[in-house]
């Protein structure tokens, strides 16, 4: 008998493992702890060799020079897109969906359904690598969000003809800065992501850009500078985007916790999962 060959313990292999077990434990009360713990490690193993990939010098620039905005092409490993991809079928049936007239129509999971659902998703979220390497983008020790905060980990789906959002800013009701993480997941789609850098810079003219979140496609962005929208749907088409936030101060007053929470639960994932942690889908 042989040895086992090498690759029984390269990530990939380990990631098909994890592909496997997240079809079998889908229950939502009894998280499966060792198959996180594979996860984790292996998305560390990813993300870390990724991040080592990439043209530090000229991200820097760009993210700077953009006004604090980053659109990065297939930075997403193809291993963990394959396992997000599956996660995906599990959290269509909980997508949430809402209707503001002339702002925003679609669909949203928020993260107490994401976390058990979607743990390869969470895993990214929660990865030391990523975070160190936006740190060192942004210039600033951004952490996670609260475990309350449905944003933290969502994801958006354009599934209906139509379905868009308005322009706006990813406005911090936190006491500083909040930053928004973008990743492509699925795009069927002629939809863009239309960008208005350099509003709130006086010493530059405004500047367009519109850009398509193919899968693995990253986009990072400081939520109080960047004027954003999502073009219409067009018939037949999808679109998922998996959104992460990170802040600098985990601290809200209570008063802007009332005003985020009423807009979450209007705009996104809905009154009772929001006010009270649950899914009125499970
Ligand atoms: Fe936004």
């Amino acid at each position: 008998m042989g040895a086992l060959p090498s690759r029984s313990f390269h990530p990939i292999y380990l990631y098909t493992i994890r592909l496997i077990t997240s079809r079998v434990s889908t229950d939502m009360d009894s998280p499966d702890s060792k198959t996180s713990v594979v996860n984790d490690a292996v998305t560390e193993a990813m993300i870390r060799a990724a991040v080592a990939k990439l043209d530090w010098p000229r991200l820097e620039h760009e993210y700077w020079e953009q006004d604090e905005f980053l659109y990065l092409n297939n930075f997403l490993p193809p291993e963990v897109l394959r396992v997000w991809e599956q996660e995906l079928t599990t959290l269509r049936p909980r997508i949430h969906r809402n209707y503001i007239p002339g702002h925003k129509k679609g669909g949203s999971v928020g993260y107490d359904t994401m976390r058990v659902l979607a743990p390869a998703m969470d895993a990214v979220y929660r990865s030391q690598s990523f975070i160190q390497f936006l740190q060192k983008l942004v210039r600033a020790e951004i952490k996670e969000c609260p475990e309350s905060d449905p944003h933290r980990c969502a994801l958006y789906a354009y599934t209906e003809q139509g379905d868009h959002i308005g322009f706006h800013y990813d406005t911090s009701y936190y006491k500083d800065r909040r930053y928004t993480v973008l990743f492509g997941l699925r795009d069927d789609s002629n939809s863009r992501l239309v960008c208005r850098l350099h509003t709130r810079n006086a010493n530059r003219e405004t500047e367009w850009m519109a850009v398509k979140l193919a899968p693995g496609t990253l986009v990072l962005f400081n939520g109080d500078k960047v004027y954003h929208a999502v073009t219409p749907l067009q018939k037949g088409e999808e679109r998922f985007v998996l959104t992460l936030q990170y802040v600098t101060s985990e601290e809200m007053h209570w008063f802007w916790r009332f005003v985020s929470n009423m807009k979450d639960s209007i705009a996104y994932f809905g009154f009772r999962q929001v006010f009270f942690n649950r899914d009125p889908k499970v």
